[in-house]
Order: C-alpha cells, then structure tokens, then sequence
C-alpha cells in the first residue's frame, strides 16, 4: 500500500465512520492536507466494537495512525509478534478493508480477457464466479467458506516493515513463523512452506499405494456408483484427518460426499509446487503402529499443536 493510498484509505475509513463528510470534497482538491482536518475528529473516532482485546490496548494509537499518521500506521504493533498472534480479522481490516474488496482486472493490459482462459480448477462445480482476487478467494468464496477458516494471521504471522519478512528481531521463543525452525528472510511476507504448500502440494501418489497420478488412477477408483475414490480408501486409512482449526473438517466431508475433486483440489488439482507438504500422521484406528514406511520416518504424529482443535 502506497502512502497515497493509505490516506484514501483513511478517508473512506473516516468516512464510514461519519466523521469525515464534510472533509471528503477538502480531499480532493488539497490532498494530503485533508488528514490533518480530520485529525481532531478521527480522536474521537469509534472504533469497531468486534476489535481484538489486543488491539483495544492501542486505541490511543489507533487514532492517531487513523488521523493520518501513516507511520504510527505502518509500525502499529498489532502487526508484529507477539501482537498479531492474538488479533482478530476486524482489527486489520479497520486499515486494510481492500483486501477483500479489490478486484482483479476484467482483461489484462495486453487484452486478454479474464473469462476467455480457464485452470482446471476454473473448470469444475466447486467453482463458483468470475475470476476475484486471491484474498477474496482464500476469505470469502463459498468454497472458502465450506472447507476453511482462515484468517489474516494464517499466513501473516506478522509483518516487518523493513525486512518484508514475516520474522522479527524477537527472542527464539516467538519465532514460530517457520513451524519452530530459525527463521528467513527471503523477502516474502507470508512463508509458503506453512501456508502455501499445505493446499497446493503435488498429489503424493507414491506415498498411496496407487502406481500412478490421479488424473490417471481416477476412472479405475472411481466406477458408477462411487463419485469420491479418494474415500474407497479414505474411510478407513488416515481417517483422522482434518482436526485442525484452520479447515473446516465437517464442511470439507460434506463437500466431498458428491465428487473427489474437493479432496484433490486440496491435494494436487491445484499444485503450484512439485512436491507435497510432509503432513503429520495422525493415528487411525486400524493403523499398524509396528510398521513406518520408510517416506513417512520422522513425520510427526499429531497435527501443530498451536492449530489443533481437539485433542485426540
Ligand atoms: C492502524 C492501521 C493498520 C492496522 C490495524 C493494520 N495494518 Fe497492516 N499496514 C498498515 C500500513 C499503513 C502499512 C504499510 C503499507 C506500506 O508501507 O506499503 C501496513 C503494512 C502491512 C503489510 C505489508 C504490506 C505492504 O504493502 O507493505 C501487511 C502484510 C499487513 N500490513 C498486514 C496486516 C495484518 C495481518 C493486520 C492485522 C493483524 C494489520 N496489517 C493491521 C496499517 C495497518
Ligand atoms: C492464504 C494466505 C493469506 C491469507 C489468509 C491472507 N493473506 Fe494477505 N497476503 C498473502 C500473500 C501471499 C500476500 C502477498 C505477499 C507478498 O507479496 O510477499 C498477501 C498480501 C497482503 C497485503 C499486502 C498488500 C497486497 O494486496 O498485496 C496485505 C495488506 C494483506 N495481505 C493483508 C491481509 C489481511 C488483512 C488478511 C485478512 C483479512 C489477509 N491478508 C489474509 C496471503 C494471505
Ligand atoms: C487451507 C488451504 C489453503 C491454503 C493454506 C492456501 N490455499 Fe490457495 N486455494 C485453496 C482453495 C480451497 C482454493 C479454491 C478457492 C475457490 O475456488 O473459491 C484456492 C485457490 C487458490 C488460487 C486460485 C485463485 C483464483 O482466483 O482462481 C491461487 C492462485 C492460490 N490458491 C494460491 C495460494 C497461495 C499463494 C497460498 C499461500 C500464500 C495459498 N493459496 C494458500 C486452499 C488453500
Ligand atoms: C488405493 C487407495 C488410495 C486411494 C484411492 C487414495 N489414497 Fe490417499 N493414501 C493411501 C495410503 C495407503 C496412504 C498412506 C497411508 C500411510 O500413512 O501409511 C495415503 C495417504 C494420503 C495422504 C497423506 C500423504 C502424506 O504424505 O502424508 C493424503 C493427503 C491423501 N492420501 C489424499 C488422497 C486423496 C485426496 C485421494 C483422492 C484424490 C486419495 N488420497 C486416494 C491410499 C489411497
Ligand atoms: C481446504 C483444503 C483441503 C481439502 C478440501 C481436503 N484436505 Fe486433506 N488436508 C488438508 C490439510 C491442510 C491437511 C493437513 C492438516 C494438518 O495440519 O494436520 C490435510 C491432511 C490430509 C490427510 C493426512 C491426515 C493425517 O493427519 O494423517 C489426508 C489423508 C487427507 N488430508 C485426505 C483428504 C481427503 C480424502 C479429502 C476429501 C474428503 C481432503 N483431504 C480434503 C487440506 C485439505
């Protein structure tokens, strides 16, 4: 976000707040002048009620990054650890309100046009609209909304100005941004390893039994009668899955009752990586506990404790 735009932002944001009206036409033609005329007013500003208890610690510096000091704004603690661990989505999308409204373009600067070229995942009945933003599609999508719950601080785990990096110059016990290793600093905000990758492996076909891709297998596991092969076997082998506060375990089985392509989407049909997440081998009820095939040794055997939603 620009500076430019951060004090539009704070205008619409004054505004929706109704205390800004009068200054809305001041802004357009004095441009930066018209935070500081809203200064006293935005003092005095309300702040959303469904703010975080974390976050109603900062109201007094809330308000003066919301008067238009995009520094106090830019450096609000809400965004670094330990802060954001605890914060909700409404105390960000107080500033950030675009990100789930922005839209992506309707044709491409070289004149392509949005609805003339389709992913697979374009293709299939799990996917609903015209093409929308990333954040939009991970937030709101009803898609989104069956199978997850994410929220901001999913994949922000906080937010370095400087660095561009979700890590700090914090103390070792905070630093949990890289699933408990040191942390990066490759210039990315979110760490795709722990968020990305979960969603957008490679289908671990190896790892399945199973002698070749899905794509391939698919027509064999799935005969009339049988709309998701990825349950033939599913229902009974790693069964005790899903019990994480990220995903929506019970929409997900839901979803999947009508086709396998809910559970590939998440597992190869949208592979923007050539290899898999190693996800944790939560014990089933039948599982030969004797036995670790050699791809699974070391592969921790519970989901991260810090999103796990019961304890089994
Ligand atoms: C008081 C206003 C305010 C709040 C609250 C706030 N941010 Fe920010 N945030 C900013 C500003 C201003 C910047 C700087 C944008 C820039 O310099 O490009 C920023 C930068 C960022 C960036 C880096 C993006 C970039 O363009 O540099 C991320 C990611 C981010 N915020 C996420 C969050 C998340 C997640 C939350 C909630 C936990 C949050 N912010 C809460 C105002 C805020
Ligand atoms: C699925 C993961 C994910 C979720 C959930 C998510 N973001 Fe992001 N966000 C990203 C990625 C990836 C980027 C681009 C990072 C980069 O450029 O390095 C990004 C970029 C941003 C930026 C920079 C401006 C921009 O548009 O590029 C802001 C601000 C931001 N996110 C805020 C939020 C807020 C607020 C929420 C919750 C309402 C949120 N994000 C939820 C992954 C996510
Ligand atoms: C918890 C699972 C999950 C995580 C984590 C996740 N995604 Fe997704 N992603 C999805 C699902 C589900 C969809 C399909 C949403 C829809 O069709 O409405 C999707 C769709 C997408 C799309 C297609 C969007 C479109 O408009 O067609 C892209 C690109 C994408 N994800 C990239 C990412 C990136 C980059 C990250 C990491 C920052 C990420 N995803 C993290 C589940 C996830
Ligand atoms: C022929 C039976 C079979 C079919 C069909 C099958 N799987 Fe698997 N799957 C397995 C077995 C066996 C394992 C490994 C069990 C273990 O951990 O010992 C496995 C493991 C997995 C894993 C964990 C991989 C890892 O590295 O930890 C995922 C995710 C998965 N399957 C998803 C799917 C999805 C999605 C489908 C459908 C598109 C599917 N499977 C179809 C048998 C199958
Ligand atoms: C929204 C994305 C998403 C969908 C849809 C989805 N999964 Fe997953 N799946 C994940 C993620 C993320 C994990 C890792 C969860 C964790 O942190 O333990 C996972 C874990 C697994 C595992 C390993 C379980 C373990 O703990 O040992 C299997 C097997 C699996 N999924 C199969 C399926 C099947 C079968 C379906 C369809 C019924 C499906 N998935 C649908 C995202 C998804």
């Amino acid at each position: 976000m620009a500076k430019r735009d951060w004090i539009a932002s704070v205008v619409m944001l004054a505004a929706a707040l109704g205390i800004a009206g009068a200054y809305a036409p001041a802004f357009q033609t004095e441009g930066d002048k018209a935070p500081s005329l809203m200064a006293a007013h935005a003092a005095d500003a309300v702040l959303p009620a469904g703010r975080s208890e974390t976050m109603k610690g900062f109201d007094a510096l809330t308000r003066k990054a919301l008067a238009g000091d995009y520094e106090a704004a830019r450096y609000h603690p809400i965004h670094f650890p330990p802060n954001i661990a605890t914060s909700n989505r409404t105390d960000c999308l107080m500033c950030h309100a675009e990100i789930v409204k922005d839209r992506p373009r309707v044709e491409s600067q070289a004149g392509v046009k949005g609805d003339s070229v389709l992913a697979w995942y374009q293709t299939l009945d799990s996917y609903e609209g015209r093409q929308e933003s990333f954040h939009w599609r991970h937030l709101e999508s009803p898609l989104a909304k069956q199978v997850m719950n994410l929220e901001c601080t999913f994949c922000h785990q906080g937010s370095d100005p400087r660095e561009q990096s979700p890590d700090f110059t914090v103390p070792a016990a905070l630093m949990k941004a890289n699933n408990g290793q040191p942390p990066f600093t490759l210039r990315k905000r979110v760490n795709p390893s722990e968020t990305c990758l979960r969603c957008h492996g490679t289908f671990p076909y190896q790892n399945m039994e199973l002698t070749g891709p899905w794509h391939e297998q698919r027509a064999d596991m799935e005969p009339d009668g049988t709309p998701n092969g990825c349950l033939t076997c599913h229902a009974a082998i790693r069964s005790e899955r899903h019990n994480v506060t990220y995903l929506n375990k019970d929409g997900i089985e839901k979803a999947a009752e009508n086709s396998s392509d809910v559970c590939y989407g998440c597992h190869g049909g949208r592979s923007w990586y050539r290899i898999s997440y190693p996800y944790p081998r939560n014990p089933w009820p039948d599982m030969d506990k004797d036995t670790v095939p050699e791809w699974a040794k070391g592969r921790p055997d519970k989901s991260e404790a810090r999103y796990l939603t019961r304890a089994k």
